[in-house]
């Protein structure tokens, strides 16, 4: 099944997705890497990786306007799934109904707590134990769809938002390529 990986940063979570597509029992291939940031470290990766790339900065584009370019790479590309990893941007309705069951995020928090930026800081400032990371279905509402796959982790006396972010990155690389997986699988 081919996919797409849409990134906005440094593509920790993309790498793993490539590096799993690469088993022999993997449903999925990575067939394009796309950014709204050229500069985004992680294309240099997905490059290395032999991977197809697009980027196109969304600066002086309306929002319908970048999505419509961004839809057009991924239907020329033929994939069947996006896989959003890091890709910091609000998402037109057009583009998510284009893409409805087909699309998923991995989020840094236990949905439905701490939709949103800065999910560790609140975290620990609400005195959470535990922490995690969370794979959902993209629906119109920021990090508001079903939730497919969830990881936790402990939050430590003395966690800061870093240590915790480290600690939950651990499990976001564990699990978005087996949620990822599964969701293929299960809806071909
Ligand atoms: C991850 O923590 C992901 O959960 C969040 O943004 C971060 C992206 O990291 N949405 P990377 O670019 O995959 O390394």
């Amino acid at each position: 099944t081919p996919i797409a990986i849409l990134i906005s940063g440094r593509g920790s979570n993309m790498r793993v997705l490539v590096e799993a597509s690469r088993a022999p029992d993997c449903p999925y291939e990575v067939v394009l890497v796309a950014s709204n940031d050229p500069d985004a470290p992680g294309l240099a990766i997905a490059r290395d990786a032999g991977i197809a790339t697009f980027a196109h900065s969304h600066k002086g584009l309306t929002r319908d306007a970048f999505d419509a370019i961004i839809d057009k790479a991924l239907r020329d590309a033929g994939v069947s799934y996006v896989a959003l990893a890091g890709y910091m941007r609000i998402l037109s309705g057009g583009f998510v109904a284009g893409w409805a069951g087909r699309m998923l995020n991995i989020h840094p928090s236990l949905l439905p707590r701490y939709k949103g930026l800065d999910t560790h800081a609140r975290a620990i400032a609400a005195g959470d134990a535990e922490g995690g990371c969370s794979v959902h279905i993209v629906t119109a509402t920021l990090d508001d769809g079903e939730v497919v796959g969830q990881a936790r982790v402990p939050i430590l006396p003395g966690d800061t938002p870093e240590t915790l972010a480290d600690r939950v990155l651990i499990e976001e690389h564990r699990l978005y390529p087996a949620a990822l997986a599964d969701y293929i699988r299960a809806h071909g």
